[in-house]
């Protein structure tokens, strides 16, 4: 191989020339780097890493896993062959931050020998071996090149994740392997080594990855850790961040020196916290530490994320406000207190508008117990756990596999655009109902993104790449067609947010009567449209005054707003128009119809309504604008059950559209069961 190896002193010019550490700097690093607990299994490490083509590592957050296996494997040339080692990162943060380290740790300049790709960045080149990448990065140049050929080593760090993406390149690479021990040739006619896979996890659940790789064996490096005292409220808080504040201010008062890592949902929360905090920092009594606080999301610029790697000056104590990112996938040193909120952003499926969530849920004990593991990595510790004890028992044991709690349209969808063509065959780590699959497809089908082979067309390709599920991104096409795409992503990003309407009525019993103006007699996607318009003409200054008057919940129209950017811009990307239909309603409600078809019902004889393709007998809400006068046809967003089904968000449609738009599944049969 021809690239030079990395010297151990960094004193190569170029090196020197990147700004890369040297003297005192690169001694701190060198005694760093020896005594971490990867480095000290070292040898029984790398014989395990040599003896089998798969591998999974587990061991404890901050032990070196992520830094120094790469190292080492690099100065290992039967195991490269002289390719590169990818290294995949479930976070774009965690995978700039990380390799950042490495190439100082290289004593090379960033980009050359130790690089990084995320989405819209590239930081890497010719020379680059080792390249850290976010697994969706990696799926990607999977597509373009389905061996693999640039890599000798791939690692899938952060495994326990289980990511949506983690479990599709588990599959994808166990299929990238099996292809490479056929002896198969690269674009050059070079005959490739088998692809060497090493996955690694920080949680003790190692059965599952080493079943899936046909019993692949198993490394535990135990690190050396400290104990941690476990604190907890006595009741239920109401408000955690005022919690979390001042359990911040007690330890500043009462504990030994030692930064403090709190552990929040997302960056909203963070930089109010955080405001908070400063505020309070500048009004300490001269006895107590000062308040240094960093924070750190995903979002944050890579600038300012380096800054809570930075060291505490003494007489100061650093406060790290940190999602969960600060979890397993980035170690902060320092740290001797953990302030545990208890929750954590957890992606979830959207039933109302087929739309993918961030929720705000309860986090599982395997992240609680990684949360309280970071006070005790240098030193014995303390965790403030913002909830009660009795709490633990009923929280899930491990964070449930985002491929088993999301809708498989969605997946099914992107694994065709990665030209899986057989989806049934796919290895999933954990296996989706074969049911489920193939209800996808039908339903992908349906809204013409299949060809009648069952492969993707250029509708398909556009809603793969569309931010959206399957049937609402078809909403969005349709409407390109139908001259009405600025109201059609409005509406999409409406029934994105939680319910607008507070309800409510005021003291007399009384309607709201500025409310019930807003009120449309077509439905309420189109009353939602106008609430979504006349918020949006409104100053930032009127819209809070204008959504009291009206009972409208300003918190989810400001989300509304945003995702409406995002939506927007993601459009103008696919080359997607803007158009609006003015008044031109039904261009609207059909383009609905194009993408909701499967959410249709109609009145039966008995007053009830008939969801088409299922049978399911429904009713519609109270709080719906269409509860006074039920139409004939119905097209709804959202089901739920109490006494009664109930649907929400229903608008009234015309049955000829069903057989019109959907004309796969309504033009030969409609098919009430
Ligand atoms: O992957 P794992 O959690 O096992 O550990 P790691 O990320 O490789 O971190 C090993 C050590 O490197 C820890 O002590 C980190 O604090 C340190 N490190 C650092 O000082 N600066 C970074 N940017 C990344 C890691
Ligand atoms: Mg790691």
């Amino acid at each position: 191989m021809t690239g030079e190896r990395a010297r151990a002193d960094g004193s190569t010019s170029r090196a020197n020339a990147g700004g890369v550490p040297s003297g005192s700097k690169r001694d701190e690093i060198d005694r760093v780097r020896k005594s971490l607990p990867i480095a000290l299994a070292k040898t029984r490490l790398m014989e395990e890493i040599r003896k089998s083509e798969t591998c999974i590592i587990i061991g404890e957050t901050g032990s070196g896993k992520t830094t120094q296996i790469p190292q080492y494997v690099y100065e290992d040339e039967t195991l490269t062959n002289g390719l590169m080692i990818g290294v995949t990162q479930p976070r774009r943060v965690a995978a700039v931050s990380v390799s950042r380290r490495v190439a100082d740790e290289t004593g090379t300049e960033h980009g050359k020998l130790v690089g990084y790709a995320i989405r819209f960045e590239d930081v890497s080149s010719e020379e680059t071996r080792i390249k850290f990448l976010t697994d969706g990065m990696l799926l990607r140049e999977s597509v373009i090149d389905p061996l693999l050929s640039k890599y000798g080593v791939i690692m899938i760090d952060e495994a326990h994740e289980r990511t949506l993406q983690t479990d599709f390149l588990l599959g994808t690479i166990k299929g990238v392997q099996k292809l490479r021990r056929k002896s198969v040739e690269d674009a050059r006619g070079r005959v490739l080594p088998p692809l060497r896979v090493i996955v690694m996890s920080a949680t003790l659940e190692a059965s599952t990855f080493s079943k899936f790789f046909d019993g692949a064996p198993v490394v535990y490096s135990r690190g050396r850790t400290f104990p941690v005292d476990m604190f907890y409220t006595e009741e239920p808080e109401e408000d955690y961040l005022d919690a979390a504040m001042w359990t911040v201010l007690q330890i500043n008062k009462e504990e030994a020196p030692g930064d403090v890592l709190v552990f929040l949902t997302g960056q909203e929360e963070i930089e109010t916290l955080g405001k908070m905090l400063r505020e309070r920092a500048s009004k300490l009594p001269a006895n107590v530490p000062t308040l240094n606080v960093v924070l750190l999301f995903a979002a944050l610029p890579p600038e300012e994320q380096m800054r809570v790697f930075e060291q505490t000056p003494t007489g100061t104590r650093k406060i790290v406000l940190a999602t969960n990112i600060a979890e397993t996938s980035l170690t902060i040193n320092g740290i001797r207190y953990v302030v545990d909120s208890g929750l954590s952003k957890m992606r979830t499926y959207h039933p109302r508008s087929g739309v993918d969530e961030l929720l705000v849920s309860p986090i599982a004990q395997s992240q609680a117990q990684q949360r309280a593991g970071r006070a005790g990595r240098e030193a014995p510790g303390k965790c403030f756990r913002l909830y009660t004890e009795d709490v633990m028992p009923s929280l899930p044991k491990y964070v449930k596999p985002e491929l088993l709690r999301t809708n498989l349209s969605g997946v099914v969808l992107q694994l065709k655009a990665m030209n899986v063509d057989d989806i049934l065959s796919f290895p999933f780590i954990d296996s989706p109902p074969k049911e489920a699959l193939l209800r996808s497809l039908e339903l992908l089908y349906a809204l013409d993104a299949l060809d009648d082979e069952g492969k993707l067309n250029d509708v398909g390709r556009k809603m793969a790449r569309f931010p959206l599920e399957p049937m609402a991104a078809r909403c969005v096409i349709a409407a390109e067609k139908e001259g009405c795409t600025i109201e059609t992503l409005a509406i999409l990003a409406m029934l994105s947010t939680d319910s607008v309407f507070y309800f409510s009525r005021d003291s007399n019993g009384q309607k709201n009567v500025a409310r019930h103006k807003l009120m449309r007699k077509e439905g309420d996607h189109l009353t939602l449209l106008r609430v979504f318009n006349e918020f949006s003409a409104c100053s930032a200054k009127r819209s809070r005054d204008w959504c009291r008057e009206h009972e409208v919940n300003h918190r989810a129209m400001t989300k509304a707003a945003k995702i409406n950017e995002q939506l927007t811009r993601s459009a103008l990307t696919l080359g997607i128009k803007l158009k609006s239909c003015d008044d031109n309603f039904d261009a609207v409600l059909r383009s609905l119809v194009a993408g909701f078809f499967m959410n249709s019902a109609s009145k039966d004889m008995d007053g009830a309504y008939k969801v088409f393709t299922t049978g399911q007998k429904l009713t519609i809400h109270p709080s719906s604008v269409m509860f006074q006068s039920p139409p004939e046809t119905i097209l709804f967003n959202e089901l739920v059950r109490t006494s009664k089904m109930y649907a929400r968000d229903v608008s009234s449609i015309k049955r000829s559209w069903l057989s019109e738009l959907a004309s796969k599944t309504f033009a030969k049969r409609a098919r009430p069961q």
